[in-house]
């Protein structure tokens, strides 16, 4: 496992007046952009995903204010040691936002690859939010950002592994919202459903309104600021969502 540490008295400084944040697939992306927009406003910012030489790029920005450490949300256990071990070395952390996803065009039904986006959406997705939520439990506060996506609003042809992932996501932090509430702690849980965005990620036919990372990732960070539950991204795919919605089965099977 590779991993990054700021050393010295400035971090030491540091740690007690800025906001603390841990985002997971910042490698690439939506992450990405947002890691920097985090960076730049005022948050230490802890950056976690595989590529470990893309995270170590985002240094190159960023002084001593970043963390960077390896993870793969597939391997479930593993990842939950290596994401507590990684809060407490931050010294505990405001705001979480898991990025990280997988989802292929998979006409042919081929399992490995369904089998990589649940383990990768639904398991890893699960074991780092039980994570956060011990975490923030045990400190009283903090803030989880799930980034499911528009797609979990119905079934996917293209890929059903996909959008059944990312209605799971939607609806897990929906239960957790649900269970902090009646804690009355100040954590807040905040679901991100973007339609398509400029990345490696957006992938098949149909692709329309598609928005930059940057823009999406600014209007995420709007999200956060203002501690929404909910968020579609850009904000124009509420309309679609509505549609969505609405769409009797009869009509969205033909689709
Ligand atoms: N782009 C879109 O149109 C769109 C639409 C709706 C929702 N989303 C959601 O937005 C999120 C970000 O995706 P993106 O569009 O920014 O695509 P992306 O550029 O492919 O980013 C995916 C990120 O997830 C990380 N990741 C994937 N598998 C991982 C694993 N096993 N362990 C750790 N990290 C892993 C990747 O890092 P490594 O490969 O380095 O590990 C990368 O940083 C995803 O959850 C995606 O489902 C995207």
């Amino acid at each position: 496992m590779v991993a990054f540490r700021p050393a010295g008295e400035a971090w030491r400084y540091k740690k007690k007046i800025m906001k603390k944040a841990i985002v997971v697939g910042a490698s690439s992306g939506i992450g990405r952009e947002l890691a920097k927009i985090l960076l730049r406003n005022q948050y230490v910012v802890g950056v976690m995903a595989r590529r470990v030489q893309l995270l170590n790029e985002l240094r190159n920005d960023a002084e001593d204010n970043i963390f960077v450490q390896e993870i793969d949300v597939m391997n479930d256990e593993l990842a939950m040691e290596v994401f507590a071990k990684f809060i407490q070395e931050m010294g505990g952390i405001d705001l979480i936002v898991i990025s990280a996803g997988a989802g292929d065009v998979n006409d042919s039904l081929n399992w490995c690859l369904e089998k990589d986006t649940i383990k990768t959406n639904v398991t890893g997705f699960a074991a780092l939010v039980n994570v956060a939520m011990h975490h923030f439990t045990a400190k009283g506060s903090g803030h989880l950002v799930g980034i499911s996506s528009v797609a979990a609003l119905r079934g996917g042809s293209e890929s059903p592994a996909y959008n059944a992932s990312k209605a799971f996501e939607s609806n897990y932090i929906e239960g957790l919202r649900q269970k902090v509430r009646k804690t009355r702690l100040p954590i807040t849980i905040t679901d991100i459903k973007p339609g398509f965005v400029n990345t490696a990620m957006a992938k098949g036919d149909g692709i329309f309104w598609s928005a930059p990372a940057d823009k999406a990732a600014m209007q995420i960070y709007n999200a956060i600021k203002r501690k929404k539950a909910h968020a579609y991204i850009t904000h124009r795919w509420r309309l679609i969502a509505w549609i969505l919605k609405l769409m009797p089965a009869s009509i969205y099977e033909r689709l």
